[in-house]
């Protein structure tokens, strides 16, 4: 069984996961009428569907515990972009709060010796080391790109094969 305070702390990070498939979806919208960001576009909305998993890993694992998964309300994400880098930027920092509220999970199965939802959370803390690996090798290379357009068309090209698992 969870406790209260775990099923609250889950739940939480059910309304982050959800919420970082909204944003996701909302980058995924806007590349997708910008020019020539083709594979970016498939990025996000692939990145989208992923978090979305997450969530849904979460919900059962709170249901099959005996507590009770609450489908949060969602608040608007960002819909627009300066540009590609800034959306990155943003993509890179959510992530790290991502990291942070993981971390704080752990920590609170730890003190309450629930070694079952430790154990569940080492999936998320192994995800979240890839995510902001990529997210951070991402704005490296856009960094480097700067306004050279054909940088940014390799970008686009190669992001669709960069492992995002
Ligand atoms: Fe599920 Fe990108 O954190």
């Amino acid at each position: 069984m969870l406790s209260q305070t775990m099923k609250e702390a889950l739940n939480k990070q059910v309304l982050m996961e959800a919420q970082s498939s909204q944003a996701y979806l909302a980058m995924g919208s806007w590349a997708e009428i910008q020019p020539g960001l083709k594979g970016v576009t498939q990025f996000f909305f692939r990145h989208s569907d992923e978090e979305r998993m997450h969530m849904l890993k979460l919900i059962h694992y709170i249901n099959e515990r005996g507590g009770f998964a609450v489908v949060p309300k969602l608040e608007q994400p960002t819909l627009t972009f300066v540009s590609l880098k800034k959306a990155f930027e943003i993509l890179f920092e959510h992530e790290v709060k991502v990291s942070e509220s993981i971390n704080n999970l752990v920590d609170i199965a730890l003190s309450e010796k629930d070694y079952a939802t430790h154990n569940f959370l080492q999936w998320y803390v192994n995800e979240q080391i890839e995510e902001e690996r990529l997210a951070r090798e991402c704005n490296d290379k856009l960094e480097l790109i700067g306004e050279d357009k054909s940088g940014l068309y390799l970008f686009d090209r190669d992001i669709m094969t960069m492992d995002s698992e």
